[in-house]
């Protein structure tokens, strides 16, 4: 079984770019297609660089779906991988593609999730809090954000003199050991 994965993403794309690198010699794990909402993000580099097409949609031609979804389609897109992707999936997009669209959250949900929960706000709330521990979150992407059924989760120790950069850093190493395992583990690995 193989399948052909999109990559979402907003910002820098570190995740997309080690996701992709990791399966460029998988026989059945295929990345053709970043797709952005920002055209100015570093992702489109990276994916220049990885010789990726990358594509932008507008936030409006994102809530409507459409556009989207025949983009997917053209490409023959089977399953989505959000790395670092900060606008809402609709509806439209979630129904196309059931159980088939994942998402990695820098904490341990369902703590420090939700509108608004993005990037360093994440590290800054639980630097704050006090937290002796931080991690990721993989999980299903259903309607609400950051709710939809945990994959799985990976932690690291925190300590006083922790900042809400050096928590970011800790995070990113666990994102980048296990996010490309946990996506072959779920669709790679298949007879
Ligand atoms: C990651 O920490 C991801 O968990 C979060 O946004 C960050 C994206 O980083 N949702 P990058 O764009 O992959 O470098």
């Amino acid at each position: 079984m193989s399948y052909r994965i999109a990559i979402l993403a907003s910002g820098s794309g570190s995740n997309a770019e080690n996701i992709i690198k990791y399966f460029s010699h998988s026989e059945q794990l295929f990345f053709p297609l970043i797709i952005s909402n920002k055209p100015e993000a570093f992702v489109h580099k990276r994916a220049e660089n990885l010789k990726i097409p990358s594509v932008t949609f507008s936030r409006e031609d994102f809530s409507k779906g459409t556009k989207v979804i025949e983009l997917l389609n053209e490409n023959n897109i089977d399953c989505i991988v959000l790395a670092g992707f900060l606008l809402k999936i609709p509806e439209n997009i979630i129904q196309s593609f059931p159980d088939r669209i994942i998402n990695i959250h820098p904490a341990l949900l369902p703590k420090y999730g939700g509108k608004g929960m993005y990037g360093d706000k994440v590290h800054q709330a639980v630097v704050a809090a006090h937290e002796t521990e931080s991690g990721i979150s993989i999980h299903y992407v259903n309607e609400k954000y950051d709710e939809g059924n945990i994959i799985f989760q990976a932690k690291c120790p925190l300590t006083r003199e922790d900042t809400a950069e050096t928590v970011a850093q800790k995070v990113h190493a666990l994102e980048y050991e296990h996010y490309p395992k946990v996506i072959d583990m779920i669709w790679g690995k298949r007879v």
